[in-house]
């Protein structure tokens, strides 16, 4: 299995230029992603994906908004220029989207005016109390929720996202009653839609709005857009004009009830970004557990942190450093150098461990792991005193810093030695 974004070529110079491990990104992917969702009068980047002040000024000069679930994403956000809320009329450029503020959020929100999708009513009576009048919109739990995995199932009795949907009514009321409207909604309930849920969905908006009343001015079909990550689902995409007919068939039927337009906003993550970047590692270590051949690389889950997480899959492919053929296929199992046994890159959900047919290599050829744009970099920690790896963006066939490797320094650099 090849990478089609990034050439053997590319993967070399990057690791003759930055060392490994590195995530390397496409400037170019991100932007296609974003001109297929225009369809949707607003496309919202969901920035937790991938926050990189680079990715969120591509983002934003191929014309998305963002959300913000912190203040580090608020101030983020700003940095890479997008702008404060002028007036209601506007499409908000940056959305505040959590369950809760913390101090430093709700400072940052009121400081620069920017738009709120609450989560909780105690969100309201904080915005009331911190002297903010200004529209809200509402994100509903509808009662049930759907994912990729049971930790990416964002609706229901047993999530803690979004306001009940029989307590819309009393957050609209809490509202008026400090000089705030509420007008829209939105609804995220998972990361990994299906068609068949997605009529369920569209039908709990539907339901949702008639609690809001005539104040709906836009409905949020959130983020959950899948992507193929393994290869036999390249071929079989999500038909994003199917998706867009349900939602709008949505929209338009709560404008008509309510009597004037609604707008449709979209708030993928993983859609814009996973497939435009790798994580590129070096194997460092060729060996065998009795009958099971290992490729031990120099990237770990403090790094690409999903297949531990989730038991995601990536794909994965080898670079050899030297040009040379690789072997015929083996079946083998990549893990990284943490001292965790769950370090292991070829897993699945509960932490079983599995084998991936993989040309035979040597030890100092390169591992890619594919699909890597979202939630890679922006999961990675510093498990182990490992650094944060730097990340390059290809951009029009030339190879640019977007982050450098952390430093040990930095690594450190906010601790201090107690005098004993
Ligand atoms: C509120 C909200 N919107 C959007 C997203 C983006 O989801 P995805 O990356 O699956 O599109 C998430 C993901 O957690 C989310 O919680």
């Amino acid at each position: 299995m090849s990478n089609p974004i990034f050439s053997e070529k590319t993967i070399r110079e990057g690791v003759a230029n930055y060392g490994t491990p590195f995530w390397i990104y496409d400037r170019a992917t991100i932007e296609k992603r974003i001109q297929e969702l225009k369809c949707f009068d607003t496309v919202r980047f969901a920035q937790k994906a991938c926050p990189n002040l680079s990715i969120l000024s591509i983002v934003r000069n191929a014309g998305a908004v963002v959300d913000a679930v912190s203040a580090g994403e608020i101030i983020r956000a700003l940095r890479a220029g997008y702008k404060a809320c002028e007036n209601d009329k506007q499409v908000p450029q940056i959305v505040y989207s959590a369950d809760i503020f913390d101090h430093d959020a709700i400072e940052l929100v009121k400081k620069h005016n920017i738009h709120v999708n609450v989560g909780s009513a105690d969100m309201i009576q904080q915005l009331a109390d911190a002297g903010v009048r200004s529209n809200l919109t509402l994100r509903v739990n509808p009662g049930f929720g759907h994912g990729h995995s049971k930790k990416t199932n964002t609706g229901g009795p047993l999530s803690k996202h979004g306001v009940w949907h029989s307590q819309l009514k009393d957050c609209v009321k809490l509202a008026q009653a400090n000089g705030m409207w509420i007008t829209g909604l939105h609804m995220h309930i998972g990361s990994g839609t299906d068609f068949e849920h997605l009529a369920t969905v569209c039908d709990a908006m539907r339901d949702a709005s008639r609690r809001l009343g005539s104040h709906i001015r836009m409905i949020s079909a959130g983020g959950g857009l899948p992507i193929p990550y393994k290869e036999e689902e390249k071929g079989n995409r999500i038909d994003i004009q199917a998706y867009y007919d349900l939602w709008d068939k949505t929209r338009k039927d709560i404008a008509q009830s309510v009597g004037h337009d609604v707008a449709l906003e979209v708030e993928p993550g993983r859609y814009i970004v996973a497939e435009s970047a790798v994580l590129v590692a070096e194997i460092r270590a060729v060996k065998k557990q009795e009958d099971k051949l290992f490729y031990l690389v120099d990237a770990g889950f403090n790094d690409l942190v999903r297949p531990s997480f989730y038991g995601s899959y990536h794909g994965i492919s080898i670079v050899s450093k030297d040009g040379r053929e690789l072997g015929p296929e083996q079946d083998v199992i990549v893990a990284g150098p943490l001292c965790e046994s769950g370090d292991v890159f070829t897993q699945e959900e509960g932490g079983y461990v599995v084998t991936r047919k993989l040309p035979t290599a040597q030890v100092g050829d390169f591992l890619v792991l594919h699909d890597a744009g979202a939630y890679g970099s922006a999961m990675s920690s510093n498990y182990n005193s490992r650094r944060f790896a730097p990340e390059i963006l290809q951009n029009n066939g030339k190879l640019e810093v977007i982050r450098e490797r952390q430093t040990f320094e930095q690594l450190m650099e906010n601790e201090k030695i107690v005098s004993l």
